[in-house]
């Protein structure tokens, strides 16, 4: 067994408790079936499925076009502040049971705007969730509003004016949904204009996309994260670059498999990542799609690539360093991590 433990029963219990942050959790992808089905009930909205297993059935894909295909007929059933305050508080409920401590969760506002959901409905949902969450487990929650990538810059354009009223709720910007043909530069001027407005911003790039994309994320949105990166790893320059910036790369080992990223999670690039002094950190990115919340992901990826007792408290820490918060807050995160990995 790798150092610092005795056995895999060892490290998987290490794994359970171990405190973290996950950064990269869109919360429509947290939208198990059992909600689905309760939700399409509630609005009255029909679905292609009969009952669970057939919806768990449906979540095989070959590539990330398939997976956004049913994503986006999945979150069609949520409708109202209380469905997403039901999501919301159902991801959070696995957080803490995961020893979640902070979480910076994604939402795509034009999933639901186009389908006539006020923006206003879905954050006061999210939102309230949060503060419930904080509360009740003591997790701490941010909101990072993601523009869909196939969609017009222009479209994005009225989102963050949609958001405009809402800022104290949101701590950032993102980049998601189809990657290939959609690079960063398509959305330069609304992610300056983002910046000016004092928010964070990140943006998925290297999932499917090549490094080019992720020169791109940096040198025109200047992001502060890039979410997935994997594809980095085949220009050593840029490898070079994000190590040397302590860029915070928000890496999905079970989304990357799902996806058909890796064909293999033994193939995964966790392991070469940490090696080359690139801040990777562990996420679940659509739990309920691809099979697994943040511990599951760091158990998966452990027993593929045999990671170390200082492998994980390296991926822990590099969540909490990765994260929004202030360094008052990075700081308590960092010496609950050191004290659980000496006890
Ligand atoms: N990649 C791109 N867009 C997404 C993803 C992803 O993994 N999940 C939800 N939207
Ligand atoms: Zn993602």
């Amino acid at each position: 067994m790798h150092d610092g433990f005795a056995s895999p029963e060892d490290r998987a219990a290490f794994i359970t408790a171990l405190p973290k942050a996950e950064l990269h959790l869109h919360i429509e992808g947290s939208l198990e079936p059992e909600l689905m089905f309760e939700l399409a009930q509630r609005n009255g909205v029909a679905i292609p499925f009969a009952n669970v297993e057939e919806v768990r059935a449906a979540y095989a894909f070959s590539n990330l076009q398939d997976f956004l295909d049913i994503y986006y007929q999945g979150m069609g059933v949520l409708h109202t502040e209380q469905d997403f305050y039901d999501l919301t508080a159902a991801y959070l409920s696995r957080a803490q049971a995961d020893a979640v401590r902070h979480v910076e969760i994604f939402f795509d506002p034009q999933g639901h705007t186009a389908r006539g959901v006020a923006f206003e409905t879905v954050i006061t949902g999210i939102s309230r969730a949060f503060d419930d969450a904080q509360a009740r487990y003591g997790i701490t929650s941010k909101l990072i509003l993601c523009f869909l990538r196939h969609l017009s810059e222009t479209a994005a354009e009225a989102t963050l004016d949609a958001a405009l009223p809402y800022l104290d709720r949101i701590a950032g910007v993102g980049l998601d949904s189809s990657e290939v043909g959609h690079p960063p530069a398509k959305f330069e001027r609304v992610f300056a204009r983002a910046r000016a407005l004092g928010l964070k911003i990140v943006a998925h790039a290297g999932e499917e996309g090549p490094p080019a994309y992720v020169y791109e994320a940096l040198d025109l949105l200047k992001v502060d994260r890039i979410d997935h990166g994997n594809r980095s790893l085949e220009d050593l320059a840029l490898v070079a670059r994000l190590a040397a910036a302590g860029m915070t790369l928000t890496v999905c080992p079970l989304s990357n498999l799902k996806l058909c990223v890796v064909d293999d999670l033994a193939a995964h690039p966790l392991k070469t990542m940490l090696e080359a002094g690139l801040h990777a950190t562990v996420n679940s990115d659509d739990p309920s799609y691809f099979g697994g919340y943040v511990n599951a992901n760091y158990q998966a990826v452990a027993d593929a690539l045999d990671l170390s007792k200082a492998d994980l408290v390296t991926l822990a820490r590099n969540s909490i360093t990765g994260s929004f918060l202030d360094d008052a807050a990075k700081s308590e995160h960092l010496a609950a991590i050191d004290a659980y990995s000496r006890a």
